[in-house]
């Protein structure tokens, strides 16, 4: 079964207190961080996070789309994020990030653009603890899955299993009922959602609707 992680981009806004109570069945919650820089859209910061931390029960996985991001990984882990995701792009020291985060007492993940190779990981498989496959550009919801993704999750999967690490391989971008059986089938083990989950009404549903639609891993 894999892991939903409701993203809070999508909530309304002016009630996120109310929005977090209504996705408690989901043991993570997803907070995108964008600086109008690294991607070409501001969101929310340190600050919203810290404020929300009192209320859930649920993981804090933070997903910073900001650069640069090692000026803020502390304030990220003082906030209250449990997960500190960077991305792979424009980071010349990732392992000093990687390390950093691991030293702030958070698990880290990284994530890869639609653009990226997945072999752009290879040296960090035995630092990173969550893989976040980007199947859409980030910097907005609501965007349009990417069909050549999948083959990339396959790949990760792969070098996951070579790397005999316990690695999370989460996707972000475009996951709703549809696209759910894809990107599990390919190995994903963790899903980000937006759209598919505050868009709709009635979000326990939506939540347990994607659980429905998941399937086994298969291997090429
Ligand atoms: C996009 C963010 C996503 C976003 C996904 O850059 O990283 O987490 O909230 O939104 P949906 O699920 O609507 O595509
Ligand atoms: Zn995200």
């Amino acid at each position: 079964m894999p892991i939903i992680a409701p993203s809070l981009l999508a909530a309304d806004f002016s009630n996120l207190r109310q929005e977090m109570s209504a996705v408690v069945e989901a043991p993570w919650l997803h907070l995108d961080v964008m600086d109008g820089h690294f991607v070409p859209n501001i969101s929310f910061g340190m600050p919203v996070i810290k404020a929300l931390r009192p209320h859930s029960q649920a993981k804090f996985d933070v997903h910073l789309m900001i650069d640069p991001v090692d000026p803020y990984l502390e304030a990220t882990a003082k906030a209250g994020a449990d997960h500190i995701t960077v991305h792979v792009e424009g980071n010349a020291h990732l392992h000093r990030t990687l390390q950093t985060i691991h030293a702030l007492g958070c698990k880290a993940g990284v994530a890869i653009c639609p653009a990226t190779p997945p072999e752009a990981l290879s040296e960090v498989m035995d630092l990173v603890d969550i893989i976040l496959v980007m199947t859409v550009n980030p910097g907005f919801g609501g965007q349009k899955f990417l069909h050549g993704q999948p083959a990339k999750i396959r790949t990760l999967a792969e070098m996951i299993r070579r790397s005999g690490r316990d690695i999370t391989l989460g996707v972000d971008g475009g996951i709703d009922e549809t696209t759910t059986p894809l990107v599990t089938e390919a190995g994903a083990t963790m899903l980000v959602a937006g759209s598919a989950i505050f868009g709709k009404g009635d979000r326990k549903a939506a939540i347990e609707g994607m659980r429905a639609v998941a399937r086994p891993a298969r291997r090429a």
